[in-house]
């Protein structure tokens, strides 16, 4: 099933649908009484959710064994820069209305704004490079690498978020613990694989389109 066609149609599908959520709530005035509030925190709860999602491909394929969950990596990747984005510019546009001034005030007022912005700029660079041409372009190694990024993405994505809330810090603390295991499954797997007598990998020749779909 995860290999067909539709199934690629069905996950964008999905991504798409709390946008069109909130949007349905727009047009239907149904924002709340703060609807800046309202957008800055729901676009900015599917950042994080999408960083969760894009995390725990690698995991689940591995421990699931469905190698074909592969295929959605980069849209869900995708989907957590978008939501970002959107996030970025309620700030700047809806809530700050482009006053850099302000926008400074606040930075020194609310430390929580430079962790969020910190995770939000490094997804840029994995955007910007997530195509096959730039896999070919730098190599596979080193793409690997540059979107090991991700990891500090979720990390600073719940700090922001464990700084912004004032009392109640389940939620933050919830995303902070599923970020932690899913950097800890990774950790766990680079240990074994460097413990002596683990199976000594012979360097392979990896295709673009090979480490996009299969890495
Ligand atoms: C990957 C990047 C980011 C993630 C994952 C993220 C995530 C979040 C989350 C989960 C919330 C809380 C939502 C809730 O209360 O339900 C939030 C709120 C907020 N974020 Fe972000 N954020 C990111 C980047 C940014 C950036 C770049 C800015 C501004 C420069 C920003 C400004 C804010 C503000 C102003 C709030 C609302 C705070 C409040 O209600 O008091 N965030 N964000």
């Amino acid at each position: 099933m995860l290999k067909k066609p539709w199934a690629k149609v069905l996950v964008f599908a999905a991504g798409l649908a709390p946008i069109f959520w909130l949007c349905w709530r727009a047009w239907n005035q149904n924002l709340t009484a703060n609807p800046i509030e309202y957008i800055t925190r729901y676009t900015g709860d599917w950042t994080l959710r999408f960083i969760v999602f894009t995390l725990a491909v690698t995991p689940l394929r591995k421990l699931l064994g469905l190698p074909d969950l592969i295929r959605f990596r980069r849209m869900i990747g995708l989907y957590a820069f978008f939501y970002g984005t959107l996030h970025f510019i309620t700030y700047i546009w809806l809530d700050k209305f482009f006053d850099l001034a302000d926008m400074l005030k606040d930075i020194a007022k609310r430390p929580f704004i430079t962790a969020g912005f910190t995770a939000f700029v490094l997804m840029i660079p994995l955007a910007l490079t997530s195509t096959t041409g730039w896999i070919r372009r730098m190599g596979g190694k080193r793409w690997q690498m540059l979107h090991r990024l991700i990891y500090f993405s979720g990390i600073a994505g719940v700090v922001h978020y464990y700084w912004l809330v004032k009392s109640d810090v389940r939620l933050p603390v919830m995303y902070g613990a599923f970020v932690f295991v899913l950097l800890l499954y990774r950790t766990a797997v680079w240990a074994l694989k460097r413990k002596p007598g683990a199976a000594v990998k012979r360097p392979v020749a990896i295709s673009p389109g090979a480490l996009r779909d299969n890495p």
